[in-house]
């Protein structure tokens, strides 16, 4: 490995579009009545998967000067696809396109990478099959996968066992073309971007707050959406990578414009503030019925923490960066409850304390918790290429890491995964990182 010189991260950047309301804003505009806009869409692989199958299922998507356009033809307009629906490495896509499809007659072939045919799919499979479509999974659990939609859909109260966005924006894309009243309870509210998009695209339907921070929601199908324009917020779990390496490199300050703020997305900030880090959170304007903000952090000097377990659906995407500041902080910090990583698109339990091995750094699991031992003054050194799982973010949590190692760092996979989420990374640490 070749020796490098430490430089800092210093400057702004806008922030690439979110991953999560990519996804929505593609699917929800298919189904709208009408043309759709869509600015500021994240042109990643996991992305590029809805697309493709959206267009198999008979919908016209072009790119016209920036944006992406959406010709949708209503809630039940899916024609039956010709090939099977490649959904590659994405579990977002997977999940929520069979929540799509299950109540159109069709019939449709759910396939993905070695990762994703490791993921499972009952969670979300258990509900379409009481609303009537046929499902036949690999081994009772996993992809490829078929679904068989039905014309008649029985209108159910569904309880989510865990919480997961997933699962319950797959029976949302089901219940707007359910004639009667479903309702769906969370037992912890999880992300929300397809509620927010449905209240922005003014469909009526009822959203409360249940006891221990749960929330019901109740449909009345099925709907005709007409079709809005739509603009895609930062995405805050690239912007974690990026922040993270600010607290952690020296005599480093950057500033990321036009983030989503969305609350459940952000508990990432208040940890590393709780761990010493330096952050300012700024609200700006809210778009598409997502606040979007302003955030700057500076190197910091962090400290370990606990984390309790019961923040886990709010940090589900960020641990993996979170190991790295708990790496580069003094003292212990505790991560609990992690069982839910296990399901991801690595075994995230091993690779993070797998990758943070790679790097020398002392970090042990005990059942579903994770206890990393950091150091501010230690030094970095990776002598063999990092061990990333294929996975996007172990890959880009790694490469953070790297750039306060003394010898540049190789990543197994050559940072392949990282067209995932963050193609443009390395482009965008290139134009931060200087002398
Ligand atoms: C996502 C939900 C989360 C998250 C994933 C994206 C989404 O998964 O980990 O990266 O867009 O709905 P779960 O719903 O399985 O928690």
């Amino acid at each position: 490995m070749t020796k490098q010189k430490i430089r800092k991260l210093s400057g702004t950047l806008r922030i690439i579009g979110d991953k999560s309301i990519s996804h929505r804003s593609l699917i929800l505009s298919s189904i709208c009545v009408g043309k759709s806009e869509i600015t500021n869409l994240l042109e990643s692989e996991d992305v590029f998967n809805t697309v493709n199958i959206l267009k198999d299922l008979g919908i016209q998507i072009k790119k016209k000067n920036n944006k992406w356009i959406v010709y949708g033809n209503g809630t039940n307009s899916f024609i039956q696809p010709k090939k099977v629906l490649e959904c590659g490495n994405s579990g977002t896509t997977a999940r929520l396109m069979m929540g799509a499809v299950s109540t159109n007659p069709i019939y449709c072939t759910f396939v993905g990478d070695k990762s994703l045919s490791n993921r499972p799919m009952r969670r979300v499979t258990d509900h379409l099959e009481k609303i009537g479509c046929k499902v036949n999974l690999t081994n009772n659990e996993h992809l490829p996968l078929t679904i068989k939609g039905s014309e008649i859909n029985l209108p159910l109260v569904h309880k989510i066992s865990k919480p997961s966005a997933q699962i319950k924006s797959a029976i949302i894309l089901s219940a707007l073309n359910t004639q009667g009243r479903t309702t769906i309870i969370e037992p912890k509210q999880t992300r929300d971007h397809t509620e927010l998009l449905l209240k922005y695209l003014k469909v009526k339907f009822e959203n409360k707050k249940t006891k221990n921070n749960g929330r019901r929601l109740i449909f009345n199908g099925p709907y005709e959406i007409k079709s809005k324009n739509i603009y895609v917020p930062g995405d805050p779990s690239s912007a974690a990578f990026i922040l993270v390496g600010a607290l952690i490199t020296p005599k480093s300050k950057i500033k990321l414009f036009d983030v989503s703020l969305n609350k459940t997305r952000i508990s990432y900030l208040s940890i590393l503030k709780k761990m010493g880090g330096k952050i300012k959170i700024e609200k700006t304007k809210i778009r598409s019925g997502e606040q979007l903000g302003t955030i700057t952090a500076s190197t910091s000097s962090l400290r370990g923490i606990t984390i309790s377990a019961n923040l886990s659906p709010y940090l589900i995407d960020e641990y993996p960066i979170l190991s790295i500041a708990a790496s580069r902080a003094k003292g212990v910090t505790h991560m609990k409850g992690l069982d839910e990583l296990r399901h991801k698109e690595s075994n995230r339990i091993k690779s993070i304390v797998g990758m943070l091995k790679s790097f020398g750094i002392k970090a042990k699991t005990k059942n579903n918790d994770i206890k990393i031992y950091g150091s501010s003054t230690k030094e970095v050194n990776c002598k063999k290429a990092v061990k990333v799982y294929s996975d996007h973010r172990i890959a880009l949590s790694a490469s953070i890491l790297g750039i306060i190692s003394n010898n540049s760092v190789k990543l197994d996979d050559k940072g392949k995964s990282m067209a995932t989420s963050y193609p443009s990374f390395k482009n965008d640490l290139k134009k931060l990182l200087i002398d």
